[in-house]
């Protein structure tokens, strides 16, 4: 079964085909960073015209790097929630369009199922992982832990409260005057950082439970900044305290997530996975419990066409498709 999916929930257009046969054929992104980067943050308007403007030609360019004709698909799945509302609308609409043309069904996956699969897409040297999992999904929008007992049957074990992790990295780096979206660069920016420097709470651990608070730990860093020299150094040295605490804060969480669901495979997705510390500090709690986590690899940590495409051959492959209408949900629990 040959799938194209569509991905255009925020500001990354992404179109990829997967083949249930011969795995990812071909990916293609396009991100409109440069694009918002001067407002500080998305602009939802910009976005939805930008998507308009590049997915048909990411779509034929993806096409043809796939050595496949529109034709040969059997199915096309597009993102449908959550997100903003516009740029669903695009995605929806296109996939919807072509699909009816070219009369085969359209497949509306949901966002961050589409995340929690793409390890699963990925090829790994001791298989891909299989349910049961705990699954931390970490993005800029969401901070979830779910215990995936089956593909299509999850239970949320806890949230955040307030911001998502990779919210609190680009809010932390706004206020250090990095520019949008700072995620990646406090990230870079932690490594020159020296560790036990400067210190911030492990937000809500020290009480039982899988939810998760990072605003105040946001605060903190203000105050720290504040009060500093705002050398590059400092810089650094409060990047790596508020990395280290993000990434301490959620390891937590993790080990107390898997001993609530009793697996011992953790499988992590969201920008946020594509966190260095975060990937090592995983790893190194699975090997001490025996256990395995799961990564995919960094370009489809983040927003991307092909984990949409491979959710929605699962669901293609369980019968599972939609009517004609072209609906979003921008608001959607999973
Ligand atoms: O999954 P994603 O691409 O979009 C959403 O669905 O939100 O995640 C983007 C988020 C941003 O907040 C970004 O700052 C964060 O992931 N991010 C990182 C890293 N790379 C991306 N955060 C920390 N370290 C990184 N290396
Ligand atoms: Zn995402």
């Amino acid at each position: 079964m040959k799938v194209l999916g569509i991905e255009t929930s925020c500001d990354e257009t992404g179109v990829a085909v997967y083949d249930t046969d011969a795995g990812l054929r071909a990916h293609a992104l396009y991100s409109q960073i440069a694009l918002h980067a001067e407002y500080g943050g998305v602009v939802p308007e910009l976005a939805s015209r930008d998507h308009v403007r590049k997915l048909l030609p990411l779509i034929r360019q993806t096409l043809a790097e796939s050595g496949l004709d529109v034709a040969d698909l059997d199915g096309v799945a597009y993102t449908a929630g959550p997100g903003l509302v516009g740029a669903l609308l695009v995605g929806a609409g296109v996939a919807r369009s072509l699909a009816w043309a070219l009369d085969r069904p359209a497949v509306a996956v949901h966002h961050m199922e589409g995340h929690l699969l793409a390890p699963l897409m990925e090829d790994d040297p001791q298989g891909r992982p299989q349910p049961p999992f705990v699954a931390l999904l970490v993005s800029g929008g969401h901070t979830q832990l779910v215990s995936v007992e089956a593909i299509g049957r999850y239970r949320l074990l806890g949230e955040t409260l307030d911001d998502a992790a990779g919210e609190a990295f680009d809010k932390t780096a706004k206020l250090m005057g990095l520019p949008y979206p700072g995620g990646p660069q406090l990230a870079a920016l932690a490594e020159r950082g020296r560790a036990g420097a400067y210190k911030f709470a492990r937000p809500m651990t020290d009480r039982p439970g899988l939810d998760f608070s990072f605003s105040g730990l946001k605060t903190q860093v203000l105050l720290a900044w504040r009060d500093s020299d705002q050398s590059e150094q400092t810089m650094a040295d409060i990047a790596r305290g508020f990395e280290d605490a993000v990434v301490e804060t959620l390891a937590i969480k993790c080990e107390r997530a898997l001993d609530a669901a009793g697996c011992e495979t953790l499988v992590v997705a969201g920008g946020v996975g594509a966190n260095k510390r975060l990937r090592a500090r995983l790893a190194q709690m699975a090997q001490r419990r025996g256990g395995r986590v799961a990564f995919p690899r960094p370009a489809f940590c983040t927003d991307n066409g092909a984990m949409i495409a491979y959710a929605g051959a699962l669901r293609l492959l369980a019968g599972q498709h939609e009517d004609a209408s072209v609906k979003v949900t921008p608001r959607w629990d999973m």
